[in-house]
């Protein structure tokens, strides 16, 4: 469904990535791991449209996506949880899912699409009413996934769903990627906690100084010597 070939990109400056490839096929979880600083954001942010592309292609179900405006690239099935979820602290829970619906304007279907998000996160439900700066880092980032999944996107982009919770509600997490795919939505991500993400991806990438230096299914990439050394703490 995703095809990113020789993808060079970076932010009007110097070029952050170099002839990168990467392809999410449907109903895969896909992760790419790598330093800080290598560039696994700047990926994320190239195929929603937020970078200056210098060469390189970005094709969706086979068309391209480089020059398609943002709120396009949102309207053909993309959503995006950027690094830090930018949720609003203020809002609820709910006011926060229907942030999310900004595209839509038929109350009927924001309505139905609320319902898919509260049966994914009866949590969230519970919590509706709760203004979200009030509530645990694992529920912040439970309500900045609920609201990228409000457009039922065909793919969703997570970077660092994980960072900063707790390894039990890492888990849980990535429970929820695996019940979002059940619903018919691919998953990009970017993730540091490499073992446990691999462990619930089909495939991953390894990118170092924006190159893509090792690719393979999670299992392989687990049992990957020079993955291991650098990456998970073997
Ligand atoms: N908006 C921006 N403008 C200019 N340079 C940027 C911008 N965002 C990121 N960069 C630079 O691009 C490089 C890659 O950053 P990126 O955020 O993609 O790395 P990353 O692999 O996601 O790292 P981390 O693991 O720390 O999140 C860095 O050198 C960073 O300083
Ligand atoms: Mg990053």
């Amino acid at each position: 469904m995703l095809n990113i070939q020789n993808l060079s990109a970076g932010y009007g400056g110097p070029l952050i990535l170099h002839k990168v490839n990467i392809n999410v096929k449907e109903g895969e979880i896909v992760t790419i791991i790598g330093p800080n600083g290598a560039g696994k954001s700047t990926i994320l942010k190239s195929i929603f449209g937020l970078t200056d592309i210098k060469e390189g292609s970005i094709e969706y179900f086979d068309e391209e996506l480089i020059g398609v405006k943002t709120g396009e690239i949102i309207k053909r099935g993309i959503c995006y949880v950027p690094q830090g979820r930018s949720i609003f602290p203020s809002l609820t829970v709910e006011e926060n899912l229907q942030m999310g619906a900004f595209i839509r304007s038929d109350k009927a279907v924001i309505k139905k699409d609320m319902a898919y998000v509260y049966e994914k996160f009866p949590k969230l439900y519970e919590r509706r009413h709760q203004k979200t700066k009030t509530m645990s880092g694992g529920e912040q980032q439970m309500v900045a996934i609920g609201r990228a999944l409000m457009l039922q996107p065909k793919l969703l982009l997570l970077d660092e769903p994980s960072i900063g919770l707790a390894p039990k509600i890492v888990c849980e997490v990535f429970e929820k990627c695996l019940d979002i795919r059940k619903g018919g939505t691919a998953i990009l991500m970017v993730e540091q906690n490499a073992n446990i993400a691999l462990s619930y991806s089909d495939r991953g990438y390894v990118l170092e100084l924006g190159q893509n230096r090792i690719e393979g299914s999670g299992k392989q990439l687990l049992k990957n010597k020079q993955v291991g050394e650098l990456y998970l703490g073997k």
